[in-house]
């Protein structure tokens, strides 16, 4: 950086926090992440550190962020609600255990909270009623949005006869995974705006003018810190303070930790680190207090936060980015997929240049438009997902996208059933679905033949030397070895995997026919079920149907894909290289579930859901999609439905975890 150079960006990192701030606590659009308004602070806060000339009095380093709103009358909270200081290291959390013990000495405990990512509440009680219900606002003065807390279910509005005169209880408001979901359901069903996260339809929901809409919002409250309290009891540890808490009935935390350690602490902000979605609300960290509140007296605070707190920072999973185009791909069965094209960002741990749309249907619903600044995001495993558009930033000109009518491959035209969310390119020479074709034939869940990637096949599809997957085998290596990069022994590499790849099991044969619906499970379950491909070929749709975990959708399909001449073909010309039309002569499943009912709910790791189901049925059982007095049991994954697991304790059925289920799939029985 030149001389003048850490001014000048300090005071731009000043204006932006400014502007940012005011989209997010005024305006409740903000344009930017939470993480990337940290990161600001962050960079801010560093030029500040090293440049102590740079500081001004003023510096959103050195207030609590924010600016009194308007939408609703202000009040100003009686001891003012800080924010946090922030780490994202253990290092860093060291280092905070070692500023600490300047204030003070002896042995130091800690409360582990998950940090919940929603809205801080301040609920203000006189004589046992809610009187006030704040938010944060500045820190200093926030709005009234009392009448709209009064409407959410999880907030007392009467506290048991005697508890105090006056208790301030802190806490955050948030809405579930579930309810978020359920939420832009409905939003998109009645046309109404749709929300880009759990904390923005929080927000959302929460500064209405009308209670009335809150009302109808599911939303969540949890307590986590007690404030000012007159005429009730003393208190000598944070963890009293919750029990107490819970005791008036105020939902608190299940998930916090009373640890002795900073390496304990270490652990559980590692833990749910990795665990973070296994919860139906959105955490962005955990909150680490000091126990002891004489403790935090004597600790106190800096002139923005305490200093017994600090909060362990997850790594975002969101960013916005620009929506640079959105462009159309062309599956291995015609499926015409639009996909967004992004400026590339970091987001969740890994770079994301390009994310899937899904269908026509979701960029409608979402409203991005090339030319939008979007949010990405990226939890975990999951694939990256954009959320949708930051409407503020638009460009006035921009025009929403629409569906191509034509193949961007082929040029045919692409068509949308009556009653699908797909679109379908119908053109079965199409060069774009039969590279796919061919290169999922190959593909490692298929037939496995090494060295016949996509892109090898898009070369010898462009070459002329491939156009369909029987070809394969009859392929023309003295051309392949005249090919740019096919030296001798790759050409023979090449040869010898396409040889051993006929023998494969009749089930990999049938995934890389890429008949639609029918997918590896459904695979296994048709050749252990009929054991030749000649039988599949013969069989009566009804005899495919009848196959436990086959319904009548895939069912219609095969029969549909062997009713055509040109795959008759192809399958004759596979019999004639000498490829393996069998199965492993594997004994049918033993029927562990007869007469059972398991429900799946949440995401499993070993399973995907339609998966977990077929091997319920395929071992005899039934997997309703509702929680009844008949269910034997309730496998239970990463971010279960709410009301599946309710219904499920209420009636006593029991849960399972992936464990479990495995056993129960085994054995027919509870573990
Ligand atoms: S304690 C002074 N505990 O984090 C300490 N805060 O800057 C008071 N938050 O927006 C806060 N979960 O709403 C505390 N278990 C938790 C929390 C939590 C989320 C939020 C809070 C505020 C921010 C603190």
């Amino acid at each position: 950086m030149a001389e003048s150079e850490p001014a000048r960006r300090a005071a731009e990192l000043r204006e932006l926090i400014a502007y940012h701030n005011r989209r997010y606590y005024e305006l409740d659009e903000p344009e930017i992440t939470d993480a990337e308004f940290d990161e600001l602070v962050a960079e801010l806060a560093a030029i500040e550190l090293e440049h102590p000339e740079l500081v001004t009095e003023t510096s959103p380093t050195q207030r609590v962020g924010g600016a009194p709103v308007s939408l609703f009358s202000e009040v100003r909270h009686r001891t003012p609600m800080m924010s946090l200081d922030k780490t994202t290291t253990y290092e860093e959390l060291l280092a905070w255990g070692k500023r600490m013990e300047r204030y003070i000495s002896g042995q130091v405990t800690f409360n582990c909270e998950l940090k919940f990512d929603g809205l801080a509440m301040s609920l203000l009680y006189e004589g046992g009623r809610l009187a006030r219900a704040a938010t944060r606002g500045n820190g200093e003065v926030g709005e009234d949005v009392t009448a709209n807390v009064a409407t959410i279910k999880a907030v007392p509005k009467e506290l048991p006869p005697g508890a105090a005169d006056i208790v301030e209880v802190r806490g955050e408001i948030y809405m579930t995974v579930s309810a978020f979901e359920e939420l832009n359901r409905q939003q998109a069903e009645s046309g109404g705006r749709t929300f880009i996260n759990p904390r923005n339809a929080a927000a959302g929901s929460l500064r209405q003018k009308d209670p009335a809409v809150t009302a109808g919002r599911d939303l969540s409250f949890c307590a986590y810190q007690l404030g000012d309290v007159v005429g009730g009891p003393d208190f000598e540890f944070h963890h009293e303070t919750i029990e107490w808490l819970a005791g008036l009935g105020f939902p608190v935390s299940p998930y916090a930790e009373h640890v002795g350690t900073l390496e304990e602490v270490d652990r559980y902000c590692k833990q749910w680190a990795s665990n973070r979605h296994k919860v139906n609300f959105e955490i962005d960290g955990v909150v680490v207090k000091v126990d002891d509140l004489a403790q935090r007296r004597e600790l106190g605070a800096t002139s923005h936060a305490p200093r017994w707190a600090i909060a362990y920072k997850f790594p975002p999973e969101e960013k916005t980015t620009l929506l640079k185009d959105i462009m159309v791909s062309i599956g291995r069965t015609g499926k015409a997929t639009p996909f967004a094209v992004l400026e590339p960002v970091v987001v969740g741990g890994a770079r994301v240049g390009l994310a899937t749309l899904h269908n026509e249907d979701q960029v409608r619903l979402k409203d991005v438009r090339p030319g939008d600044t979007v949010v990405v995001r990226r939890a975990g495993d999951v694939i990256p997902e954009v959320r949708g558009p930051v409407l503020s930033l638009r460009p006035p000109e921009l025009v929403a996208w629409v569906f191509p009518d034509r193949c961007p491959i082929c040029g045919s035209p692409l068509q949308r059933l009556e009653g699908e969310a797909d679109t379908y390119c119908i053109n079965v020479d199409c060069p774009g679905q039969q590279v796919q074709r061919i290169s999922h034939f190959a593909s490692r869940g298929a037939m496995d033949i090494e060295g016949l990637g996509e892109r090898t096949v898009g070369l010898f599809c462009n070459e002329g030397i491939l156009s369909d997957v029987a070809d394969i085998y009859s392929l023309d290596f003295d051309r392949v070895r005249k090919l740019e990069g096919f030296a001798d022994l790759s050409v023979a590499n090449l040869a010898g995997a396409i040889e051993a790849s006929k023998s494969r099991p009749l089930a990999n044969l049938l995934v890389g026919l890429s008949v639609r619906h029918l997918g590896a499970n459904t695979s296994q379950l048709l050749a252990r079920s009929f054991g030749h491909l000649d039988r599949i070929m013969e069989a009566r749709e009804e005899e495919i149907a009848a196959v436990e975990g086959i319904g009548p959708v895939i069912a219609a399909s095969i029969k549909k894909f062997f009713s055509l001449p040109r795959n008759r073909q192809v399958v004759e010309r596979l019999r004639s290289a000498g490829l393996n039309f069998e199965g492993p002569r594997q004994a049918s499943l033993a029927q562990t579930l007869a007469g059972k009912s398991v429900v799946v709910t949440g995401v499993l790791q070993r399973w995907s859901r339609e998966e977990a189901e077929a091997a319920i049925k395929a071992r005899g059982g039934k997997a309703p999609g509702s929680v009844s007095q008949k269910t034997t049991a309730l496998v239970v994954g990463a971010d279960p439905g709410g009301a599946k697991l309710t219904k499920a304790t209420q009636l006593g059925v029991p849960v399972l975890d992936e464990e479990g289920f495995q056993h129960l799939l085994e054995t027919g029985e509870l573990a």
